[in-house]
């Protein structure tokens, strides 16, 4: 049969990230941040000088990105990244490159090639919509953005970055914007998704919520 696929679309900061990671540890399987490869070009046109708005050669860098995934690192070309990746302006410059139909289509075949046995938990955007449409479980996940604002102000002063609640839910709100209102691969719920909302979950809760519904499928 086909390898199984849960996938969790949602708004940034909704914790997709860390609950994708804990569902695909709690059913040992592969995960994938689709996230952190929009991030990875973004990193690479920052570093390579290429001009945002050069859709060809924005596609290029993201065919030819030397990526290696382990456990809670990144790396690019040799280099380690996964902070770097997560930096504001990091996210911000991959929120403005994520419209390029090119792009998008030199992502395509990298993203679904993490399809692999005994199964995949996919984060993103289009997971469920355009990725992994076949999926067998399709999770979005949402919190509303002052609990999201205040999830990644307190990330961001953990790890000693100062951070202003109110430039972070304008830039959320921005970003929240250019995801859902772009033409190609808008951030949408697929028809068949099940909406979790995580405003007043733990991550433990948000985590069971998705087995449990994984369970209803064995
Ligand atoms: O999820 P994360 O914040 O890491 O994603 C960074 C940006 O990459 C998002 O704001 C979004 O514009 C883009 N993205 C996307 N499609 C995905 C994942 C991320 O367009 N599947």
């Amino acid at each position: 049969g086909t390898i199984p696929v849960i996938t969790i679309d949602g708004p940034t900061a909704s914790g997709k990230g860390t609950v994708a990671q804990r569902v695909a540890s709690a059913l040992g399987w592969t995960v994938l941040d689709s996230g952190a490869l929009y991030r990875l070009t973004a990193l690479a046109v920052l570093q390579q000088g290429i001009d945002p708005a050069d859709e060809a050669a924005v596609a290029d860098i993201a065919t030819r990105l030397d990526v290696q995934f382990r456990p809670g690192e990144v790396w690019l070309s040799g280099e380690s990244v996964a902070e770097v990746i997560r930096q504001e302006h990091v996210g911000n410059l991959a929120s403005r490159l994520a419209p390029n139909p090119k792009l998008r289509a030199a992502l395509l075949g990298r993203q679904r090639a993490f399809r692999q046995a005994p199964g995949l938990v996919a984060d993103g955007r289009d997971m469920g919509t355009i990725v992994f449409p076949d999926a067998e479980l399709k999770i979005f996940l949402i919190a509303d953005v002052r609990a999201r604002a205040e999830r990644r102000a307190k990330q961001l002063i953990e790890k000693g970055i100062s951070a202003n609640l109110e430039d972070l839910l304008a830039d959320m709100r921005a970003r929240d914007a250019r995801d859902t209102e772009r033409s190609v691969a808008p951030l949408v719920a697929a028809k068949d998704a099940h909406v979790v909302d995580s405003s007043t979950l733990t991550i433990d809760q948000t985590v069971q919520s998705i087995l449990d519904l994984w369970s209803r499928f064995l």
